[in-house]
This record gives C-alpha cells, sequence and structure tokens, in this order.
C-alpha cells in the first residue's frame, strides 16, 4: 500500500514525539510492505512565526493532497499574549473545521504495566477499553445566537438532523468492530437537542440489530465512568458532553503521555495527535513520552488506511515495552528503568522489528 501523510510537528515537544512516531511508521513500512510519502508543513506557533499565520494556505494545501495528517501539539507561552487570531489553537479549531472532521474518537485503554498510575483502583481500572466518539463540530460550541444581552447571555445548543446521523452512525460502525455495544449519552429528560439524538440512535438501531445500545443521562455516565468504566465499550455523544466525559475518562489510565486521538469524518481521511499538549516546560530536553503520538499512528493505520494488523502490531509493542519495565520519566516507578525519548522508541522499534 503507498499512502501520504503531511506531518505537522508543531510546537514544544510536537516535533519530538513526532520524529519518535515517524521513525514507527517506517518501520511498520518496512514490516508490512507499505509505502508512506510524508511531506512536511507548520500549524501553530511555528506557523505564526514563519508565515504569521496558525494555518497557512501551504499547509491546507499539502493536507489536502494527502491521505491522513499526523499533528503534535500547538502551544506555548511565546505566543500567550498574541490576538486570537494569532494564537496557535487557532490553527488547531480551523484545521479541523476546514476538513469537516466530525468525529472525535478518544480510546482510553489500561496498560497493565501502567496500572499504578491510575487514581482509581487496580481492579476497577484494569479492564478498562473503551472509546468516547465526541461529535466536534457542532452543538453549543458554534451555534447561534451567541451573545452578551442587557442583563446576561445566551448561548445556543444547535443540532440538525444531519449532523447527528453522521456521528452516530460513525460511533456504530465502530461499536460493530469493537465489543459490539454502544452507550449513548444525552439529556433528554431536558433538551430538545437531546431528544433529537435519542431519536436517531432508535431509528439507526434497526440499521445494526448486532450492536446493544444503552441511552444514558450525562449526569449519571459522569459518575459511572469512574465507578465502573468497565462497563463501558462506544460511547457516543454530543460536543460539550463529550468534551467534558473524555477530558474524565482521560484520567482513568492515569497517564496523559499514552492517550491517542483521531478526528475523522465520513471518508477514510483523518486527523491523528496525541490527546496532550505541548509541554512547553520540558520540550528540548529528549524526555518527552512519544507512546501517545506513536499510538495515534496505530490509529491512523487502523481507521485511515484499514491496516488493522498493522495498527495492532504497533500496541503490541507498545505495551510490550512497557511490560519489559521501561518508561519514560513521566512515567518513572520502582523498578523501571528510565529511558529517553530515543531510546524508548528504539525499544519499540527492536520490539517490532527483531531484524534490525
Ligand atoms: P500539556 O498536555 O502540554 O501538559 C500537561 C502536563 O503533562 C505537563 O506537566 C507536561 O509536562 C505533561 N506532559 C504532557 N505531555 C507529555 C508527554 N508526552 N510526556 C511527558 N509529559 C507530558 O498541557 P498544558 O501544560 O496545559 O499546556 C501546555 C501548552 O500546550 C499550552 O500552550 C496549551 O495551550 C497547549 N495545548 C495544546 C494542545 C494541542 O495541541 N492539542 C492540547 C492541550 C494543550
Ligand atoms: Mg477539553
Amino acid at each position: 500500500m503507498e499512502k501520504k501523510i503531511t506531518v505537522l510537528p508543531g510546537d514544544g515537544i510536537g516535533p519530538e514525539v513526532v520524529a519518535s512516531a515517524v521513525r514507527v511508521l517506517q518501520v511498520i513500512g518496512k514490516r508490512f510492505n507499505h509505502t508512506f510519502h510524508l511531506g512536511y508543513a507548520t500549524i501553530g506557533g511555528a506557523a505564526i512565526d514563519q508565515h504569521n499565520n496558525p494555518l497557512p494556505d501551504e499547509t491546507i494545501d499539502m493536507c489536502e493532497n494527502s491521505d491522513a495528517i499526523l499533528l503534535g501539539a500547538v502551544g506555548g507561552p511565546k505566543w500567550d499574549q498574541n490576538p486570537p487570531e494569532l494564537r496557535p489553537e487557532k490553527g488547531l479549531l480551523r484545521i479541523r473545521k476546514h476538513f469537516d472532521l466530525f468525529a472525535n474518537l478518544r480510546p482510553v485503554k489500561a496498560f497493565p504495566s501502567l496500572l499504578d498510575a491510575s487514581p482509581l483502583k487496580r481492579e476497577v481500572a484494569e479492564n478498562v477499553d473503551l472509546m468516547i466518539v465526541r461529535e466536534l463540530t457542532g452543538g453549543v460550541y458554534f451555534g447561534e445566537p451567541r451573545m452578551r444581552t442587557e442583563n446576561g447571555a445566551i448561548d445556543t445548543t444547535v443540532y440538525s438532523k444531519a449532523e447527528v446521523e453522521r456521528i452516530v452512525e460513525n460511533a456504530f460502525e465502530l461499536a460493530r468492530l469493537r465489543g459490539g455495544k454502544l452507550c449513548s449519552v444525552d439529556k433528554a429528560n431536558v433538551l430538545e437537542t437531546s431528544r433529537l439524538w435519542r431519536e436517531v440512535v432508535e431509528e439507526k438501531k434497526k440499521d445494526y440489530p448486532d450492536v446493544r445500545v444503552e441511552h444514558n443521562l450525562v449526569d449519571s455516565v459522569a459518575m459511572k465512568l469512574i465507578t465502573n468504566p468497565g462497563h463501558y465499550d462506544v460511547v457516543v455523544t454530543e460536543n460539550m458532553f463529550g468534551d467534558i466525559l473524555s477530558d474524565e475518562a482521560s484520567v482513568i489510565t492515569g497517564s496523559l503521555g499514552v492517550l491517542p486521538s483521531a478526528s475523522i469524518r465520513g471518508d477514510n481521511f483523518g486527523l491523528y495527535e496525541p490527546v496532550h499538549g505541548s509541554a512547553p516546560e520540558i520540550a528540548g530536553q529528549g524526555v518527552a513520552n512519544p507512546a501517545a503520538t506513536i499510538l495515534s499512528v496505530a490509529m491512523m493505520l487502523q481507521y485511515s488506511f484499514g491496516l488493522k494488523e498493522e495498527a495492532a502490531e504497533i500496541e503490541r509493542a507498545v505495551s510490550a515495552v512497557f511490560d519489559d519495565g521501561y518508561f519514560t520519566a513521566d512515567l518513572a516507578r520502582d523498578g523501571g528503568r528510565t529511558l529517553s525519548t530515543n531510546e524508548w522508541t528504539d525499544k519499540v522499534i527492536n520490539e517490532i522489528d527483531t531484524s534490525f
């Protein structure tokens, strides 16, 4: 298989963790006989410095001509005082919107060797393997009117039926590929958009007789996600609920450094990035944990290229390196060895390709 990937290293530790992920991608290509053509472009602070624009046209053009995007992270103190249009995160919002990446996938999977990093009891966290599917381009973050009034303020939650249908369909497809279980989260006892959401799920359910569906209210899920996270497989919800629940779910495994994400749309195109930010205080030291970005590459292989075996091999290798007792500084623990970003990446690569 031959694929074109646009690489956007970004700021802070972004370039370091992306370099690691690209090395792993190349080794997977070699082992499974795929060719990945990489093109590099700028986004965020790096793009502001070079082009006075957090998402330059040439970056968009390169992405348009690619099969997928790999992104590090953006932002840092250098740009914190910039006006809104020249803020690094503007580049992120614009790229998601430009490519209509309406489905944000955030898997949360416990690594057995990292369980002591979780704030939850071992027996609660150990079987967690869930995926939050968050609607990313609609809802209250984009709804109009949005304004200050004489004595208050207004935000508006808007969803068209088509917007709900496409994200729900996406979640059903994922549930079918995973455990066959879908939890739809809403606030249908209060919100009209939630009643629409629930109706759409009920309608779509007929096309997926192999998927078991439950409807849950968001406040109840907020509790159950930490008391019984093992209950969940695929969780689908609207933008704001998903924003909050996905951050809540991300603490289950206890390590920001191992959480990947994908932002996709109906076709195979997608943007893949770690959940964490640019960690400016450790940038340039070679100590960042590259696991989240490496696992984001695994998501790219699976969701954009349909390469399931290759994706599983990356996940296996990452898990095996943890099991062997190798960690980056953020996960340093008794009995383990602390490696630099590059040394830890070497371990993953050796795990994948034993012919070196
Ligand atoms: P952050 O995720 O960058 O860092 C939070 C904490 O986790 C820090 O202590 C950091 O050192 C640590 N950390 C994060 N990733 C790590 C890794 N791979 N290895 C080792 N340690 C890691 O979030 P923070 O500090 O709130 O934001 C820093 C900058 O990143 C800000 O400019 C923020 O705007 C930006 N940011 C960008 C995001 C993105 O590009 N998607 C997401 C979140 C924040
Ligand atoms: Mg958030």
